[in-house]
């Protein structure tokens, strides 16, 4: 039986494939969890080519990613000079703990103090976006903890009056965390504001998923038509509850071992394609695995990220260099840091 943990898995639980692994972090990667691993993380300080405080500008397509503090103004400042965003997509981490364990990344802290944390990096994000803009929040609630954080993260945005909410939308994961004694949780949460008026390009709401319902009858013109025959399109619009993204793992292409939270390409391009244009920014506070960063690339919008930690920045300005010399998204299994890969088997993909 999976999931004996008594945490929630709102991440890419599917890591965690062994049998009691969860405990030490061990996968079936080439690469643990970078977050709890004291000694790897010294094993691969060296090779990461960033330190706070540093920003590697990206020659070819003006991206640019750093090593910051989401909730130091001088940090984003550094980054984002005078340039406003069109799109800013954070992912801070939820408060929730993950894959039960507390790690200086993936924290969990007392609510007061989240809160404030909170409140600094939205303070300067609410600042790099631009007048007529989207504005995108991930996060998570701990029903074992009366919810935390979602409704008080809620409420403590509502003092920034500038943004308008607009929706909150439910990404359904396919695994989930639950015993026989409750409903198995499968979201994750997705909370929509804007600033000003920005366009919204309905296009990218549309799915895969054909219609399949049929509906009420209606006359047009002395005949009777069916619903789907008057529709824009027979796929179904994503609408606030996405259930056509597959969670990553570590058979998925696009996966990046040793990153525990790893967004899904195809939810960060959905959010992209509603909200710009190409050569538009797009701000994201929390890079870790960058999927920002290589939808912004596939999309040809230009990006600029940071992350607290050096490993996560390094991991993400070399997926955008393995992307561009591979056309992979990610690498699946194998390892991102191969100099420290003392298994010198092949690295197949699977
Ligand atoms: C939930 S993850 C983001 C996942 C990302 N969307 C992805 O798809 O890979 C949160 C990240 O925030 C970073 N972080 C934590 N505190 C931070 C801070 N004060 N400033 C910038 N990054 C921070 C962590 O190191 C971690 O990598």
């Amino acid at each position: 039986m999976r999931n004996k943990t008594n945490t929630l898995s709102l991440f890419n639980d599917e890591l965690f494939a062994q049998e009691g692994a969860e405990k030490k972090g061990k996968t079936t990667e080439r690469l643990e969890r970078l977050d709890l691993h004291g000694e790897l993380r010294k094993k691969i300080l060296p090779l990461c080519r960033l330190k706070y405080g540093d920003i590697w500008e990206d020659p070819k397509n003006g991206h640019k990613v750093g090593v910051l503090d989401a909730t130091k103004l001088e940090d984003v400042k550094k980054i984002t000079g005078n340039e406003k965003a069109k799109l800013v997509v954070n992912d801070p981490p939820y408060n929730v703990p993950v894959g039960s364990a507390n790690t200086k990344a993936l924290f969990k802290i007392n609510i007061k103090d989240y809160l404030e944390f909170s409140e600094k990096w939205m303070r300067n994000a609410v600042l790099v976006t631009d007048k007529d803009a989207h504005f995108y929040i991930w996060l998570g609630a701990d029903y074992k903890d009366n919810f935390q954080p979602l409704p008080d993260f809620i409420i403590m945005t509502r003092k920034f009056g500038e943004l308008k909410p607009k929706n909150f939308i439910t990404l359904r994961n396919q695994r989930g965390y639950g015993t026989q004694k409750n409903w198995m949780w499968v979201r994750q949460e997705l909370l929509y504001y804007v600033k000003g008026s920005p366009k919204f390009d309905v296009e990218a709401e549309y799915t895969d998923i054909p219609k399949i319902l049929r509906g009420y009858y209606k006359e047009v013109n002395g005949r009777s038509t069916e619903n789907l025959e008057r529709s824009r399109s027979e796929y179904i619009r994503a609408g606030n509850v996405w259930v056509d993204v597959q969670q990553v793992f570590y058979r998925v292409e696009e996966n990046v071992p040793g990153c525990y939270a790893q967004k899904p390409l195809k939810a960060i391009e959905r959010i992209i394609l509603s909200a710009t244009a190409e050569g538009d920014l797009i701000v994201d506070f929390f890079a870790h695995s960058g999927t920002t960063l290589i939808a912004g690339e596939k999309l040809k919008r230009k990006v600029y990220t940071f992350d607290i930690d050096p490993i996560f920045v390094e991991i993400t300005i070399r997926r955008l260099e393995h992307f561009r010399k591979t056309g992979r998204a990610g690498w699946q299994w194998r390892n991102p840091f191969p100099e420290i890969d003392d298994k010198k088997e092949k690295q197949k993909w699977i």
